[in-house]
């Protein structure tokens, strides 16, 4: 990870994501291999090192009965942060986060969205300059979801190098400088998403029905310009597609030319962790 980036780490459900940021910020022991962190070996520095990085944990680290404000207040402390510098810069990340009018709520009567963002105002309060956040947004709605991304882009704009783990490749894209696929505790492949959008040129999947019946699944791959793969699914057939022009033309003139019907055709948001699955070369058995 370079100086000023985010950093994505794109893998499925226990690929090793939770594993390496545990063991990248001295959590967990490093078994091989050796990380730094502004130039100092974590394993060896952790105290020093604890003060450069924060932590946002997959599973919150806050306290229920807690408020808001002492929650930042505790961890700041943790951070090695006292006094008026802690309560000032509790303020101040309470005010980045939109979070002023929640200072005085227990933590347990905060919304998930609005726990998580204050779980990253946590990690934030001893103004680290390296933040780790393991699948930030997951479970989070969309609003919330896109709100923490703009977030997480303006911290970086002020100097923050960040890496966050996703199992979202949108995500991941959307928001990250560079991008390491991990799957099975190894890294597959890494680059800027420009570069991997080549490998990861998957968008779409469109559900198709034809009538009266639907067409041999393999018939219509073969059929489709830019079709990459085809399902069953609930009596219709799903395309994924990496071009959607060219498949949506390319289905409807070959139900023409089939002397089919079309009863149903819509494009559905690609299963990103399942595409991803198939181009690192893995199946998910139905
Ligand atoms: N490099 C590795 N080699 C061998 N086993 C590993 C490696 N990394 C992680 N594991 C093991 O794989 C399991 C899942 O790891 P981990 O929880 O880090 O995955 P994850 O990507 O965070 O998954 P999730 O998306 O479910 O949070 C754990 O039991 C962990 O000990
Ligand atoms: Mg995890």
């Amino acid at each position: 990870m370079k100086k000023g980036e985010i950093f994505g780490f794109l893998g499925p459900n226990g690929a090793g994501k939770t594993t390496t940021v545990r063991m990248l910020v001295g959590l967990a022991e490093i078994t091989s291999g050796k990380v730094e962190i502004c130039k100092y070996d974590v394993s060896k520095n952790r105290k020093h090192v604890q003060r450069l990085i924060g932590v946002v944990p997959d599973i919150s680290n806050l306290y229920s009965e807690l408020t808001c404000y002492q929650n930042l207040l505790f961890s700041a402390k943790m951070y090695g942060v006292k006094g008026s510098i802690a309560r000032k810069n509790a303020e101040e990340i309470l005010s980045f986060f939109g979070l002023e009018r929640y200072r005085d709520m227990k933590f347990k009567a905060l919304s998930k969205g609005l726990k998580r963002r204050l779980t990253i105002a946590a990690a934030l309060v001893h103004n680290p300059r390296v933040l780790f956040l393991d699948e930030p947004t997951s479970g989070l709605d969309i609003i919330s979801r896109r709100l923490l991304w703009d977030e997480l882009i303006e911290l970086n704009k002020r100097g923050i190098t960040i890496f966050l783990t996703t199992h979202n490749i949108y995500e991941a894209f959307n928001i990250s400088h560079r991008v390491a696929v991990i799957n099975k505790g190894k890294i597959v492949v890494v680059g800027t998403p420009q570069e991997l959008g080549r490998k990861f040129s998957v968008k779409e999947v469109i559900e198709i029905g034809f009538y009266p019946y639907n067409p041999e699944p393999r018939d219509l791959l073969r059929s489709i310009k830019g079709a990459l793969d085809v399902r069953r699914s609930n009596g219709y057939l799903e395309l994924i597609i990496d071009n959607e022009v060219d498949a949506l033309e390319g289905v409807v003139s070959y139900a023409k030319h089939k002397g089919l019907g079309i009863s149903l055709l819509r494009l559905k948001e690609a299963d990103a962790e399942e595409v991803f699955l198939k181009i690192i070369g893995e199946r998910i058995d139905r």
